[in-house]
């Protein structure tokens, strides 16, 4: 059976890349088919993982395509990552008009869901590298995973967006009628009082 995860936090810096690599490694480690989809316009999982400038300069505008097109083959963008055993779809910068291309189409949260079907029990795990917002790319993410890990800094700042994401996540399984778990808070950075200088 398939699980597949988005890896989500809407503040930016609070460890979404850096563990969904290292997550994917690990569960590569124990024999696990994984896919990760780089879906921050950053690329930083897309370059993260090893790959170069030719793909990360190709790579979004065909996922973007693919979404607002709402069809045609996920296969043809997975790619073998360069530094371990699992796959990627990689992203770049042109997933920033991914939000502006779904906004006008219809059933546009769920574009990622469907695009998804065909190749889901070809995996154990599909992890989903998110940007650091609540958009529509971010939607397709929470609808088509229905599981949520949060990396969170332990301040402030960090609870706050919890608490504006638990209210999406919310909204969202009000609107489609679905369940989305959120699995687990990642903490990172915390270093305990005992270890404090
Ligand atoms: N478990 C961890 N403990 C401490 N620092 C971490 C941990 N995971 C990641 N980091 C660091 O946190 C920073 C934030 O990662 P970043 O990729 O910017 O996050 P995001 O993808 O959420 O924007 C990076 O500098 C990374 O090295
Ligand atoms: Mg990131």
């Amino acid at each position: 059976m398939s699980t597949a995860v988005a890896i989500l936090n809407q503040k930016g810096g609070s460890g979404k890349t850096p563990i969904t690599i290292n997550l994917a490694g690990a569960l590569a480690r124990l024999g696990l088919k994984v896919l990760v989809f780089d879906r921050d316009g950053q690329g930083d999982l897309t370059t993260g993982v090893g790959f170069d400038d030719e793909i990360f300069a190709d790579s979004g505008a065909s996922i973007c395509t693919l979404l607002t097109q709402g069809e045609g083959d996920l296969r043809q963008l997975i790619c073998p990552a360069p530094c371990d055993a699992f796959d990627v779809v990689p992203g770049n910068i042109q997933m920033y008009l991914a939000d502006k291309a779904l906004f006008t189409v219809h059933n546009r949260e769920r574009r990622l869901e469907r695009l998804l079907e065909p190749i889901i029990s070809e995996y154990d795990y599909i992890l989903v590298d998110c940007p650091p917002n609540l958009g529509t790319v971010t939607d397709n993410a929470l609808l088509a995973c229905r599981h949520v890990l949060v990396p969170a800094r332990m301040n402030k700042k960090n609870t706050r967006a919890i608490t504006i994401l638990l209210d999406q996540i919310e909204t969202l399984e009000d609107a489609f009628r679905v369940p989305i778990d959120v699995i687990g808070v990642v903490p990172v950075g915390y270093v305990p009082a005992a270890d404090q200088k």
